[in-house]
């Protein structure tokens, strides 16, 4: 099957994954990209600073925001867009507890204008078969799993926990509407815990490795035995393209790493891993520093999904294994404290401040 993947906007460029995309697709395509992105805490034009140099052409970054519908519509016309692939959000689940609304504006009023925008332009251009409204989601949607559970398959019903899940799981809602309804040439990714470079320290895996560099304690929740599935980000990316290049309108996808493991022994794997490659650490061993904290609010068990629909219809799976994964992301760290020393500003202070106290 043939699309078009020649002219792509990528909303949320700038953010952990949309960052890694962008340079995959440039590095592996060539073809023209146009990031959107609000550059909230998250976004940082940093991530894309070296393809900006390398790729002058085909790369143009937009400060703006997805809820914005007349910008959108211009650049769907202006750039002609044929592919339309879409990462921003609000992402962070302990900040959905503490303030859920941006979360309902970006997730769920954001997508819905982004879908709004593009059924027009793919409208206007006659419907063609070839355009793609690409959305990228969570394996959160499913909601918890017990430890016996089988994992989560294309077909579970959706049960959503937290805000933040609950908005994305709404997008997911509307995507599929618009397929259904109007034919609109949709797909969907629902993927698990990602890791890997230009990760902002809110998450547990950046978290810990900034909060190591620095002596700082490393924050465990509840009882630490709750389990995620962690795919390198990489992985994802190289998903995302098959899916792009090779996956019917209309079809959903899941994406994992077969990787699953509980927060506390991924920490304490961490902790290993960074003291056999960091010469010099304030506190030594790194398992010294693992802390157990308050457990965070309607806190999901178990996440595990089951790609055998993704390996058996596109023949995509994972590559890199989280022992590889996590090393070469620890490496990224310690290569790129300019990276990460100006993310912990005032404003980081003080949502580190709220959730730990
Ligand atoms: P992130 O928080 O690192 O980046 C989000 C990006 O979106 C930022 O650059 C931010 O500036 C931008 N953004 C936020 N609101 C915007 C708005 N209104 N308009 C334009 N841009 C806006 O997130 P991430 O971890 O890279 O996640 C990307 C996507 O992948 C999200 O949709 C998320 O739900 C999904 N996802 C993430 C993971 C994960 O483990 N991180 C796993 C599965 C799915
Ligand atoms: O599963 C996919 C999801 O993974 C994405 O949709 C989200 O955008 C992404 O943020 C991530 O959500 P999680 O809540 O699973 O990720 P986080 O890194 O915040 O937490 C991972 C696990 O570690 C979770 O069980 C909570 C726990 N945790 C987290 C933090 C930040 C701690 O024990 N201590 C911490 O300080």
């Amino acid at each position: 099957m043939t699309s078009g993947l020649q002219r792509l906007l990528i909303t949320g460029g700038a953010g952990f994954i949309g960052s890694n995309f962008v340079r995959h697709w440039l590095q592996t395509h060539h073809t023209p990209v146009v990031v959107l992105d609000a550059l909230t805490y998250a976004g940082n034009r940093a991530n894309l600073g070296d393809l900006e140099a390398a790729f002058p052409e085909q790369l143009t970054f937009v400060q703006g925001d997805i809820g914005d519908r007349p910008l959108v519509d211009s650049l769907l016309q202006k750039n002609n867009i044929d592919t339309l692939v879409h990462f921003a959000a609000e992402s962070h689940v302990d900040r959905s507890i503490l303030g859920p609304a941006p979360f309902i504006q970006t997730n769920v009023v954001g997508t819905f204008t982004l879908l709004e925008a593009f059924y027009h332009h793919w409208q206007g251009q006659g419907q063609p078969d070839q355009l793609r409204f690409h959305h990228v989601s969570t394996d959160e949607v499913y909601g918890s799993l017990s430890p016996t559970d089988p994992a989560f398959t294309e077909l579970t019903p959706y049960a959503p926990n937290s805000p933040y899940s609950a908005s994305k799981a709404s997008s997911d809602h509307l995507v599929r509407a618009y397929h259904h309804t109007y034919g609109l040439p949709t797909l969907i990714t629902n993927c698990s815990n990602n890791y890997g470079p230009y990760h902002f320290p809110e998450k547990l895996i950046p978290l810990s490795i900034v909060n190591m560099l620095l002596g700082k304690a490393l924050p465990i929740y509840g009882d630490g035995q709750n389990v995620r599935d962690w795919l390198y980000v990489v992985d994802h990316c190289r998903a995302i393209d098959v899916v792009l290049h090779r996956a019917q309108p209309g079809s959903t996808y899941n994406i994992g790493g077969n990787a699953e493991i509980s927060n506390l022994d991924l920490i304490g794997l961490l902790c290993d891993q960074m003291d056999a490659l960091a010469p010099d650490l304030p506190v030594r061993p790194s398992r010294d520093l693992i802390t157990f904290v308050s457990d965070r609010p309607g806190h999901d068990r178990r996440y595990a999904m089951d790609i055998r629909k993704i390996h058996q219809d596109l023949g995509w799976s994972p590559q890199v294994t989280l022992e590889m994964g996590l090393r070469q992301t620890l490496q990224w760290y310690l290569n790129h404290p300019d990276w990460w020393q100006p993310l912990l500003t005032a404003a980081y202070q003080q949502f580190y401040q709220e959730i730990y106290g």
